[in-house]
Order: structure tokens, then C-alpha cells, then sequence
């Protein structure tokens, strides 16, 4: 059963394409250089394993771990004993249901103590321990594709999560701190439910967005370290693929994937209608988580 789940669950994710301006927002998006800013940070799809689409809310470390285990135990990591194959594997992503739906009195995030009774940086030190993506010969190395097991975690750009859990709206720096400084994480997909009214807020989702990538690119400039991988996920809704280059490196363009073929070929399909190898500068990505 989990060798089934581990294996059906693993989903493609990364980035797609092409730059033009960027729809009306009252947050703009901090300058960017480009692959300067995001220091080689998801330069390559990134791939891995997600919560969501094999365990919705039900699970907790041990099923992260477990799974992160299985990673390697099948094969999915980047390392072979005998012959060199990089398959490419390196991610385990925490998605929704980790989180209380209020924050202490400090204004963090409050974990799931009954799902993470060891916390969340002792999740991150032991996915980070695994070895995955073990790159032993430094001349098949690919630049700017860090050779290490990677960490993720779930935000969400209202109020709350999709599932109850703490939203980021109006937290964004607090919380991108939290994830990166002092959970460990290297990856945060931002999620887009419990918005709040446009009417009031007037930033439209592109500045929405913009908040948070602001607070990774902020953060990385003052630690000095690479940012946080941003992964947008607005389900497609407002062609992120317009703009989400400026704000992230990952944008999903679709609604949920589903662990069938035929829910990764529809996305394959839909996909293929907005890509434009010609201006890529990064490869050309389907994210789907
Ligand atoms: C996580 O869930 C599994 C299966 O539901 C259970 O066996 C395990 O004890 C749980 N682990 C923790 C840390 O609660
Ligand atoms: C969601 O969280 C809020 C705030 O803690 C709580 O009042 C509400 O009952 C929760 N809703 C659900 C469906 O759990």
C-alpha cells in the first residue's frame, strides 16, 4: 500500500515560462535580476513528493517520513549503486492540515502538535539527512541544481488555509522567516483560498502574490542565503504564467492533479497551449501541485 501511494503521489512540478507585464496591483514586485536574485533556486523542475493528492489531511510525521524513506528505498533519489541515474527525486513537500487556525500570542503559526510532536525543524533536519539526490560525482553535477534533499511547506495567501489552517495574509514576512530561519524549510507553495474581498483590498491577486514573494526576496537578502523556492498556487486562474516569473519559480497553471495518467495527461494538454520555448530562459516546466 505505501509503495503504491509513495509511487502514485510523486508529481512533476516546476515552472513555466514566459514574461510580459504584469497584471494591476497595488503591491509591486520587488526587482528581481532575474536568476541572479533567485540564486540558481529552482533553475530545474522540481520534483517530489506532496501530501495532498496521496493523503489529504491525514497525515503526520511518521507518514512524511516513512514516504521520504520509500523515496530512496525505491529508487526515486538521484543515486544508483552500481550505474549513475538521476531520476531525479528530491523533495518531500508538507502540504495543508499541518497547521491550528489561530496563531500564539506572538503571532506565529502554531503546528499541529498532535501530527508533529517533534516539530517542524526535526522534520526538515531528517529529510535534509536522507541523501537524497547524493551527488558523488561532481562532474555530472547540474549547476544551479544543488545537490541535497529539499524540504517544502504549504502557506496560503488569505486569511486561512484551504483546510482551516493559518493563512499568511498580512503576515507574509513573520511567516516566511518561520518557514525558512526557523523551520528549515526550502520550498513554500502558496495556496489560494480565504482571499480577502478585492473590493477592500484592491491588489488583485498578482499583488497579493507579490506579498509574499517580496518576503522571500527580502529575507534572502538579509540572510545572505538562497530564497525560499516559490511555488504559486492560484489553480490557473489569472494566467500565472504571464507573471509569475516575476514573483516565484514554480506556478501552477491547472487545478488539483490527480494520481491517475489521465489526470497528468490533461495537464500535459493543457499546458502545452501556453508554452513558448523561445523566450524560455528556464526550462520549460508543468507544475502541478
Ligand atoms: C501517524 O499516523 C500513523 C497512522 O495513522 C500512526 O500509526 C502513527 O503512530 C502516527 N504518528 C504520530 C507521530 O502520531
Ligand atoms: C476554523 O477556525 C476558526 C477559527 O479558529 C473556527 O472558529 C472555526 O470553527 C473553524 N472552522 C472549521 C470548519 O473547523
Amino acid at each position: 500500500m505505501a509503495r503504491f501511494q509513495v509511487l502514485s503521489h510523486l508529481v512533476f512540478v516546476g515552472v513555466h515560462l514566459c514574461t510580459t507585464s504584469l497584471a494591476e496591483g497595488r503591491v509591486s514586485p520587488r526587482q528581481s535580476d532575474g536568476e541572479e536574485m533567485w540564486k540558481g533556486v529552482g533553475k530545474l523542475p522540481f520534483m517530489g513528493f506532496n501530501t495532498w493528492n496521496g493523503f489529504g489531511c491525514n497525515y503526520n510525521e511518521s507518514v512524511l517520513e516513512e514516504n521520504a524513506q520509500l523515496m530512496i528505498n525505491l529508487g526515486l533519489k538521484a543515486w544508483h549503486t552500481r550505474i549513475r541515474i538521476d531520476v531525479g527525486y528530491n523533495y518531500v513537500n508538507v502540504d495543508d492540515c499541518y497547521s491550528e487556525p489561530q496563531r500564539n500570542k506572538d503571532g506565529d503559526i502554531v503546528v499541529r502538535e498532535e501530527k508533529f510532536p517533534s516539530g517542524m525543524r526535526a522534520l526538515t533536519d531528517k529529510i535534509h539527512a536522507l541523501g537524497l539526490y547524493v551527488d558523488s560525482n561532481p562532474s555530472l553535477a547540474i549547476p544551479g541544481n544543488t545537490p541535497h534533499s529539499k524540504a517544502g511547506i504549504y502557506g496560503d495567501s488569505g486569511w486561512f488555509t484551504c483546510n482551516n489552517g493559518s493563512g499568511s495574509f498580512q503576515n507574509e514576512e513573520r511567516d516566511a522567516r518561520l518557514f525558512q530561519v526557523e523551520w528549515g524549510f526550502d520550498l513554500l507553495k502558496f495556496d489560494n483560498c480565504a482571499v480577502p474581498y478585492d473590493i477592500i483590498i484592491q491588489e488583485g491577486q498578482v499583488g497579493k502574490y507579490a506579498r509574499m514573494s517580496n518576503a522571500i526576496k527580502g529575507l534572502a537578502e538579509d540572510t545572505g542565503n538562497p530564497p525560499l523556492l516559490f511555488s504559486l498556487c492560484e489553480w490557473g486562474r489569472l494566467q500565472p504564467w504571464l507573471w509569475g516569473r516575476d514573483l516565484g519559480q514554480a506556478w501552477r497553471t491547472t487545478e488539483d492533479i490527480g494520481p491517475r495518467w489521465d489526470s497528468v495527461t490533461q495537464i500535459i494538454n493543457q499546458n502545452s497551449f501556453h508554452a513558448t520555448p523561445e523566450k524560455e530562459q528556464f526550462f520549460p516546466r508543468i507544475n502541478s501541485t
